[in-house]
């Protein structure tokens, strides 16, 4: 190449580089807005912060595009300084003991750990991935479960693909709390999982018995190995500076999980689930647990997601359970009676069920949701619109 072609490539490459720093920065400020807003008062101001600082956005461009995230950078940070608590930045984290309110100095604490840590972020950044597991979102598994064993009674195979760790195929071993209702958690588990409930629709389903599940399988494209320490700590990292219950939770489900592991199987939702679902021994009907996947496929593959399940359920019964951002189920054949704003909106999940068999096929909404399950609105009945939700 001559000296001049690498001269041109160079600028190209500079000018992609303004702009895709044009790009995080907005991003990190809409994140602080719309994610952090009464969830972290600590990721909220420090998105703000990252928005007006080339330098450590500048970092992220070592990531590869897809993974150029504030949730990815914010992890990376998040996971040096549990080694580093003697920086004055983890006094802003409770989850490394820290109580200080975020105030003038955490941005310079910020600024000052990411300088010290350069490299060690930059690696992080090339190399990891975005990886959470929410073990709440067992809520809309248990709802889920309950509608299908109503339709098909008797043994179930559950396959979640999206399914990080694997941490919900452990759903029976949690106990569940709503209000003053609570099931008791499988003996020796420690797991209570709680969530507050949105209107007046029935929560039942989550304390019926579950039905029996005797195959189980977990699909990633990036699969979390949990008897791996550094693996688990890279799926703690996303844990929020001041989500110390959820960090306790999500430790004593890896526990529960490294006492009776499920298996897990690198797979991709668009090219293998029908192959999976054919692989399950027997008959049993096929229950398709995604939780907060569809995010990350893009209008095709979601059709072509949608499309595994439809081949699959010509010789078997599928259920495809979700919980997912409504607007993404456009495309995906599933119909809810959601109207707009509901029906677009990304901000909350739809909790359903899409029922298949070779002669069949009924959508039903059972609930929406926060997408971290922290709240559950149950819908009144099968035909629930939720704009009741909207008004209230
Ligand atoms: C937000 S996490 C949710 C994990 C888990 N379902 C939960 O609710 O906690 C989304 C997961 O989907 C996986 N994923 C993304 N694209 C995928 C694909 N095309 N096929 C399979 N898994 C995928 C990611 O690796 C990640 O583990």
């Amino acid at each position: 190449m001559s000296t001049q072609g690498r001269g041109t490539g160079d600028s190209i490459a500079a000018v992609a580089d303004v702009a895709q720093m044009a790009y995080l920065a907005r991003l990190f400020r809409f994140f602080g807005r719309t994610q952090c807003e009464g969830r972290s008062a600590v990721y909220a101001g420090l998105s703000a912060v990252v928005a007006e600082e080339p330098e450590v956005l500048g970092l992220l461009l070592r990531a590869p595009a897809e993974q150029r995230r504030p949730s990815l950078l914010f992890a990376a940070v998040n996971h040096l300084l549990r080694e580093r608590r003697d920086h004055p930045l983890a006094a802003y984290y409770p989850i490394h003991g820290g109580a200080k309110p975020f105030d003038d100095g955490a941005p310079a604490a910020f600024r000052d750990f990411c300088r010290q840590h350069r490299d060690g972020l930059a690696e992080l950044l090339a190399h990891r991935t975005t990886q959470t597991n929410e073990v709440r979102r067992c809520f809309a598994l248990r709802m889920g479960l309950a509608r299908v064993a109503a339709a098909w009674p008797g043994p179930l195979a559950l396959l979640e693909i999206g399914a990080s760790a694997g941490l919900n195929l452990r759903f029976d071993a949690y106990g569940y709390r709503v209000g003053d209702r609570q099931t008791r958690p499988e003996d020796g588990s420690p797991v209570v999982l709680s969530t507050t409930v949105r209107g007046d629709g029935p929560v039942d389903a989550v304390f019926r018995r579950p039905p029996h599940v005797p195959y189980r399988l977990g699909a990633d494209l990036d699969p979390v190995d949990i008897a791996d320490p550094e693996a688990a700590r890279w799926l703690e990292a996303f844990i929020w500076p001041e989500q110390v219950a959820e960090l306790r939770t999500l430790r004593a489900a890896i526990d529960v999980a490294r006492r009776n592991p499920q298996p897990l199987v690198r797979a991709d939702a668009v090219r293998d689930t029908a192959r999976l679902i054919a692989e399950v021994p027997g008959r049993a009907p096929v229950v398709v647990f995604t939780a907060s996947l569809l995010t990350y496929l893009d209008a095709e593959a979601r059709s072509r997601f949608a499309a595994q399940l439809a081949t699959a359920a010509r010789d078997r019964p599928v259920a495809w359970l979700f919980t997912e951002g409504p607007g993404l189920l456009a495309g995906t054949n599933v119909i809810t009676p959601l109207a707009d704003p509901l029906r677009t909106t990304g901000e909350l999940y739809a909790v359903g069920v899409s029922l298949r068999d070779a002669h069949s096929h009924h959508d039903e909404l059972l609930a929406l949701a926060d997408p971290y399950l922290q709240w559950l609105a149950p819908a009144r009945s099968p035909h629930d619109d939720f704009t009741w939700l909207a008004s209230s």
